[in-house]
Formats: structure tokens, C-alpha cells, sequence
């Protein structure tokens, strides 16, 4: 297989109405492999990341380590990436602006290079997205920032030195910066108010791997001994506990019974408590999560993100579309993004009742049934969110729109038939 395959993207078709049934592996975690595939320029040497998942973000953040003069190859399940000569070049602006999860460039690039020149990133459009505690977090450790026309310049005359830094939220992308800034700094490092989710974790054991010595991992104060080089290391990526949330709800939602296999269970707890509110009966097992859905599905009446532990705002739109159909009335609160309800407005074509009181909460009169329309996703989770109320719905759902989905679903429509759904890509 070429390194970097160029996936064609299309509409998904949905006859819904069929129970889901079975078992499907769940796949490596988009969001615990980006910031890893970052991470690996500050390896000299070569890294194997078993598990990682072919999704189009991953090529894109691949293509961006080629176009630095990294080589990669893919090998079964996993990906190789070398990253002995490194230099800050242009890299491609399509693929930096195209996903947020460029911005962890910034930290390895600084670390390594001493300088950094790049588009702000982009992502999905769900409310404001600053990046302000990234760069103040960065000035402390000696990077110089500004501005020229839409790139952001960054250079660290003296190298990256180490130091305290508080963060006021627990953001995930700026925690994730900081450390890969830190590794390698002169010095040590205490990130205090740093973000605990699984994938800053998984960051963390794979830049160890590779010889750094960070402290108070899955904590929320970390401390970075910075060393002077790392070198490459085998990581297995941990499976997505998004994806595997959303086959969780698409099960409930159709009143299936499925297991999804090597789900991440233990980093679940909050969806999966949800699910069990609603009507989900689920077991943890050896082989993953065993989940039946069994009585009357009922609305869990508040459903409020948070961060992790929290309801994660990435499950949100996934846990719209279940409500809209579950019996009763549930509000929505989301508390990490605002305008994160996009998904709304193609839901209610296909007759939820959602009304929205404010950029940060809705609410959603259950106990509708919905009907198959043509849909249009406008960003990842939120078409995550339409295949799974197609596969609830009455006719045939088109979805459009579908290079969102394929952002951080390897394979949503293969995965979906393994359980017996009638869902095909074209
Ligand atoms: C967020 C999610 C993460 C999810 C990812 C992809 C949380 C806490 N983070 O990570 O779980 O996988 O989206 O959907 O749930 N903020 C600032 N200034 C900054 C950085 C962030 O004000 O410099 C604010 C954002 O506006 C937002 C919040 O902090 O309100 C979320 O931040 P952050 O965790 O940094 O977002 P991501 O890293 O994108």
C-alpha cells in the first residue's frame, strides 16, 4: 500500500430500522494517535505505532511529517515513521488548516528545531477555538511569538526552557503542547491544571517509551524532567472511546445487542453510565463491551459534557440523536464547546424535536419517530450522529457530506454491516 492512500468520498445510504447485532473490533483512537504521530519528531529514530487508525486526519499529519523529511511506511495494522533529519519547511497549508490537531506541531517543532513557522490550524467548525493558553504556556518556556499575514512565527533563540505553568481550564491540545515542549527542555517542567483524558495519557507512556521522564501520568499536575534526546519506540495506539461510544449508542438506539470488541471500557464510565440510564444493559468482558439494549428506551432527562471524566462533548451529538427518539424530555449542556449543535437543524428534517435556548444548550422532546431524508454532515461527530439516527429511522437516510465522517471513522459503513445494518458507501 502507498503510504498515504487518497480515500474518494461520497454519500452514505442507510435503510434503517434493523436491530443491530454482532460484534466489530473497535479501532485505534484518532485523538490518542495525532498528537503521538506529532510527538514522533522529537524521536530520533524510528517508531512503530501499532493500531493506528487509517483515517484521513492520520494522512493528513503523515503527509505533514513527509513534507518535514520524515519517511513513513505502513506495516498490517500499525504505521512506521522515521524522523532521523527533520528541518522546518513549508508544510502543506491544506493539511495544517484542515485539522486542529496540526497545532501540536507547534511544541515538537519548537523542541525541535528552535522555530516554527505555520497557518493557524483548523478542525471542525464548533465554536471558538483559541489558542491563546498554547502560546502563553509556550512563552514561558522562551518562545517568541508574532504574526505575518495568516502564519503564526514562533523561535526560541536560547532553546526551550523548563517551567511552571498553571492552567486555568485543562485544555487537551495545550497540556499536549506543553509536554512535547518539555520533554527535551532544559530543566524541569510542572504542568499544574493539566488535562487528564486517556489520550493526553496515552501521549505521555509513548514519549516515556521513548525515554522521557514524565511524572504524575493520567494526574493533573505533571512534571517533566527534560533529557537531552529521545529515540523511536514500538506504542500499540489505544482503541477510540469515541467510536466505540458511538457504536454503543447506535446499539442502544436500533435495541440491538452487540459487542464491541477491545473497547476501552475503563475509559468509558460516564457514556457508558449514560447508556445504562436509557435502557442499555452493558458488561464488561475479557473480549470488550457486551451491550443489549433491553425495555423501553427512556431519555436520561440532563446529559452535561464535561472533561474526563465527564460526558465527553465529542459523544454529544451521538447522544442528540438517541435522546430525540428515547422517551421523554432531555436537556443538553455543553459546557467545553459552544455552538456545538450543528447536527440540530438536519435532525429536526428528519422530525426531532430539538430546541435550542442557547449556544451552549437545547433540548429534545423524545419519543419521535424519525423518518429517513437526505442529511448533510457538517462536521465529524455531528455525521456520526446522522448515521446513527439513520440507522433509528423509518426509509432511507442519505448522508453527504461524508469526508467529515471519514476524519475519524476508518471504516463507519464496514463496521456498521459487520452488526447487520443496511448501510453502504458510494
Ligand atoms: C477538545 C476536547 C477533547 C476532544 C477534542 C476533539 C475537552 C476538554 N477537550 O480538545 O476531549 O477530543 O476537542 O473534539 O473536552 N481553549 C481556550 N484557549 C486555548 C485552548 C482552548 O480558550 O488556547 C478553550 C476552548 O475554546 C474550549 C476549551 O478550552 O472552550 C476546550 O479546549 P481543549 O481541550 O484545548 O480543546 P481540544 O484540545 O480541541
Amino acid at each position: 500500500m502507498s503510504a498515504i492512500p487518497q480515500k474518494a468520498t461520497g454519500e452514505i445510504h442507510i435503510r434503517g430500522g434493523v436491530r443491530l447485532q454482532g460484534k466489530v473490533k473497535v479501532q485505534g483512537s484518532k485523538n490518542a494517535a495525532l498528537p503521538i504521530l506529532a510527538a514522533t519528531i522529537l524521536a530520533e529514530g524510528e517508531s512503530c505505532l501499532k493500531d493506528c487508525p487509517k483515517i484521513s486526519d492520520v494522512y493528513r499529519m503523515l503527509r505533514l511529517l513527509q513534507s518535514l523529511g520524515g519517511h513513513v511506511r505502513w506495516e498490517g495494522e500499525g504505521v512506521c515513521v522515521s524522523t532521523g533529519s527533520i528541518t522546518t519547511r513549508d508544510m502543506p497549508s491544506d493539511a495544517i488548516t484542515g485539522m486542529r490537531s496540526s497545532l501540536c506541531l507547534l511544541g515538537a517543532l519548537l523542541a525541535r528545531c528552535g522555530s516554527i513557522v505555520m497557518e493557524y490550524p483548523g478542525g471542525c467548525v464548533i465554536g471558538k477555538r483559541p489558542i491563546d493558553l498554547h502560546l502563553q504556556a509556550l512563552e514561558r518556556m522562551g518562545v517568541r511569538f508574532w504574526q505575518e499575514g495568516d502564519k503564526i512565527c514562533g523561535q526560541a533563540p536560547e532553546g526551550l526552557s523548563g517551567a511552571v505553568i498553571s492552567l486555568p481550564f485543562p485544555s487537551v491540545g495545550a497540556t499536549e503542547n506543553i509536554l512535547l515542549a518539555a520533554v527535551t527542555a532544559r530543566g524541569c517542567t510542572r504542568i499544574e491544571g493539566a488535562a487528564r483524558e486517556p489520550e493526553v495519557e496515552a501521549l505521555c507512556r509513548y514519549l516515556n517509551a521513548c525515554g522521557a521522564r514524565i511524572e504524575g501520568v493520567g494526574a493533573s499536575c505533571l512534571e517533566i524532567r527534560g533529557v537531552r534526546r529521545l529515540h523511536g519506540a514500538a506504542y500499540r495506539i489505544p482503541a477510540d472511546r469515541i467510536v466505540a461510544g458511538t457504536y454503543l449508542y447506535a446499539a442502544l438506539g436500533t435495541r440491538g445487542c452487540v459487542l464491541l470488541e477491545q473497547a476501552p471500557c475503563r475509559q468509558m464510565h460516564a457514556v457508558i453510565h449514560m447508556a445504562e440510564r436509557m435502557g442499555a444493559v452493558c458488561h464488561v468482558t475479557e473480549e470488550g463491551l457486551y451491550v443489549q439494549s433491553v425495555g423501553e428506551l427512556v431519555s436520561p432527562g440532563l446529559i452535561r459534557t464535561g472533561v474526563y471524566p465527564g460526558f465527553p462533548t465529542d459523544m454529544q451529538s451521538v447522544a442528540l440523536a438517541v435522546c430525540a427518539v428515547a422517551a421523554g424530555e432531555t436537556r443538553i449542556e455543553e459546557r467545553i464547546f459552544e455552538n456545538r449543535f450543528r447536527v440540530a437543524e438536519p435532525l429536526r428534517q428528519m422530525g426531532a424535536d430539538i430546541r435550542q435556548d442557547s449556544p451552549c444548550s437545547l433540548w429534545t422532546q423524545g419519543g419521535r419517530c424519525l423518518r429517513g431524508e437526505r442529511v448533510k454532515a457538517a462536521e465529524l461527530r455531528g455525521g456520526a450522529a446522522l448515521v446513527v439516527a439513520g440507522l433509528m429511522a423509518e426509509g432511507e437516510t442519505t448522508v453527504t457530506g461524508c469526508e467529515y465522517i471519514e476524519r475519524g471513522y476508518e471504516n463507519i459503513c464496514k463496521d456498521l454491516r459487520e452488526l447487520g445494518a443496511r448501510i453502504y458507501s458510494v
